[in-house]
């Protein structure tokens, strides 16, 4: 891991110094400079996106653990949420098609993706090489503001509306998303997520959470990533840009969640992003080391049954 990070800084340092005029031929020259490279020792697959993109979203320096972990997320989805091959799935902040990749060879023809993210190259690339493929996986731009990921985007993600109707999907899901949003945001993200979502449909989103058993190891240092600073409730890696990781509080995600009628499916199954020996993803059942919250929307008519007082952490 400390190399894909080491060349990820490597290109941002890169990127900060690139005059802008010329920022769009040094990166398209330098992917094609490593899809060459992939080519020749035959890793390179149609549905996976250059190296510089691949690490916008993660230390994915080898394209075939960007794969396979995509492989690994994509089976937790149908096996925890018991997903069919005809769903109406969205995938919140999507990045570079990643799991939308894993999904081409799930989907049929009756189901649909579609994936939205707050970043417009990595969305192109989705349009121009999966969307183009096949045509039931549509991908869209949200323009949303992320200080690491879109400093230019002009939406506030705590205003943003979901470019969808209401009661669309079956399935929406957030990898790795909210761990890059600040609690506002995430605020209105889950309430969005519950109007696209149908009554019945189901919810999968990562967190880092903070509870009692977790707070105590964040602050000795004992998770990954580091979370040194207490910001509000929260703990994040980096006060001058709290959104690059954060961690929420578990009694504020749930109290979210209630809010917006949708109802935890317990037990959250908490990840090894913190206090474990081995904190990596792919060594994680279903590759997601982060805690993995599911929850169900629902109807109108059992609203009422859900709790709505403070949950234990
Ligand atoms: C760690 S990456 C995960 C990408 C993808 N979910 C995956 O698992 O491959 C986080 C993604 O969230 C997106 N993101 C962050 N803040 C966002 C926002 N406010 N609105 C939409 N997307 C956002 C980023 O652009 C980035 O693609």
């Amino acid at each position: 891991m400390a190399s894909e990070n080491l060349v990820g800084r490597l290109l941002e340092h890169a990127r900060r110094l690139t005059p802008e005029a010329a920022a769009p031929f040094i990166a398209r020259a330098f992917d094609a400079g490593t899809d060459l490279v992939e080519r020749i020792v035959r890793v390179w697959d149609p549905l996976t996106p250059p190296l510089r993109l691949r690490l916008h979203i993660g230390p994915f320096l080898n394209s075939r653990v960007y794969r396979l972990s995509a492989e690994r997320n994509v089976l937790a989805l149908r096996e925890l949420c018991d997903l069919e091959t005809t769903a109406h799935v969205l995938d919140i902040g999507c990045g570079c098609g990643r799991m939308a990749a894993a999904f081409t060879r799930f989907l049929n023809r009756s189901g649909t993706y579609d994936g939205f993210d707050a970043a417009r190259e990595p969305i192109e690339w989705c349009q121009e090489n999966i969307a183009s493929r096949f045509s039931n996986f549509r991908f869209r731009c949200s323009d949303t503001f992320s200080p690491r990921y879109n400093p230019g985007g002009r939406v506030r993600a705590a205003d943003l509306t979901f470019p969808y109707g209401d009661n669309r999907f079956d399935l929406t899901f957030a990898a790795s998303v909210y761990t890059h949003m600040m609690p506002k945001e995430v605020a209105n993200f889950v309430g969005e997520t519950a109007r696209v979502l149908r009554p019945g449909g189901l919810n999968f989103a990562t967190f880092c959470l903070l509870n009692d058993r977790t707070l105590p190891l964040v602050a000795a240092g004992n998770s990954s990533p580091q979370l040194p600073h207490s910001l509000e409730d929260c703990r994040v890696r980096d006060l001058s840009d709290p959104a690059s990781f954060i961690a929420q509080r578990e009694t504020s995600i749930r109290a979210l969640y209630s809010k917006a009628a949708l109802r935890i499916i317990e037990p959250i199954r908490y990840g090894t992003w913190v206090g474990s020996a081995d904190r990596s993803e792919m060594s994680s059942p279903y590759g997601f080391n982060q805690d993995i919250v599911i929850a169900v929307k629902l109807c109108s008519s059992n609203r009422e049954s859900l709790s709505v007082g403070p949950a234990p952490e």
